[in-house]
């Protein structure tokens, strides 16, 4: 299908209508946060499932039931699709665990005078590169990605959290800190949660959360979604986890003009990335 069919433009972003239908738009902007909700932040492919499998661990103080019950996207559901209508978000009990992939000035309205607690997870933007391009080849409900090149040119198209106000209440946290160290960055989101743990609770849940264990819950492997959505022969969801897996797909070229396009877009974000 093309684009037109596959998108819809909301707020100068182009949305997957499937995922995104007029009414949960509405219900998203009319969403009220409360002041200890935590929203994890991503660009998609950025490491949102990991973030929904630790996070939630953090919350139970090690208990694995939340994370082995409960698919990821009910249990951090994200606010702006279609589910976060049906799921009864008011009724929960708080801190209430969410996601989103939009951006630092499409938030509603109602996060600007709350001030939720935010986690943004980032990555290598040639790594998101990388894993998006696997990513849109097995989604039927995303655009078929086309050649790389033709791919990089739609992907370098492309700002926002970075430069959030409020940012004692948001932490900024990197896809490569976690692949070096997941226990230190275990510690470190339950310190934002505010939430002490012991070091073995630490220790399970970074254990629990590593690729390779992660990989076979079926809560968050997204091996519940039919073929018909994702085909899992083409790619899998938890695809390989590492970082740098840019070189194995960008070919020398490709990545120069990756650098070139990138520098010149983060210019002005005073932010030192663990990756350059
Ligand atoms: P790859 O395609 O590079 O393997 P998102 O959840 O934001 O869509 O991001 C998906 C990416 O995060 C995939 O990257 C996936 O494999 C990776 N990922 C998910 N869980 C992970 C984990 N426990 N450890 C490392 N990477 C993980």
């Amino acid at each position: 299908m093309t684009e037109a069919e596959l998108y819809t433009e909301y707020k100068g972003v182009y949305l997957p209508t499937h995922l995104h239908p007029q009414g949960s738009l509405k219900y998203y902007e009319e969403f009220t946060f409360r002041h200890d909700d935590i929203l994890i932040v991503t660009y998609p492919k950025s490491g949102t499932t990991w973030m929904q499998e630790i996070v939630p661990l953090v919350q139970s103080g090690g208990d694995l039931t939340p994370v082995l019950t409960v698919p990821n996207w009910d249990r951090v559901p994200w606010l702006e699709e279609t589910r976060a209508c049906v799921l009864n978000l008011e009724q929960r009990a708080s801190p209430r665990l969410f996601s989103t992939h939009y951006h630092y000035n499409m938030m509603p309205a109602s996060f600007f005078t709350v001030k939720p607690k935010v986690i943004y997870v980032m990555r290598n933007p040639k790594d998101v590169f990388t894993s998006s391009y696997h990513y849109y080849g097995m989604a039927s409900f995303l655009v078929q990605p086309g050649t790389q090149d033709q791919f990089l040119q739609k992907f370098l198209n492309g700002k926002g959290w970075l430069n959030a106000k409020d940012q004692d209440r948001t932490m900024y946290i990197s896809y490569e800190e976690m692949i070096f160290d997941l226990r230190d960055s275990v510690s470190k989101i339950s310190q934002f949660m505010e939430k002490s743990l012991d070091s073995e609770v630490i220790e399970k849940i970074a254990d629990h959360c590593v690729f390779k264990n992660m990989k076979q819950n079926k809560m968050s492997n997204y091996s519940l979604v039919p073929n018909e959505f994702m085909d899992h022969n083409k790619s899998e969801f938890l695809r390989k986890g590492i970082a740098g897996d840019w070189k194995n797909q960008l070919t020398v070229s490709q990545a120069e003009y990756f650098d070139a396009v990138y520098k010149n877009q983060v210019k002005d974000i005073k932010y030192k990335f663990v990756w350059d």
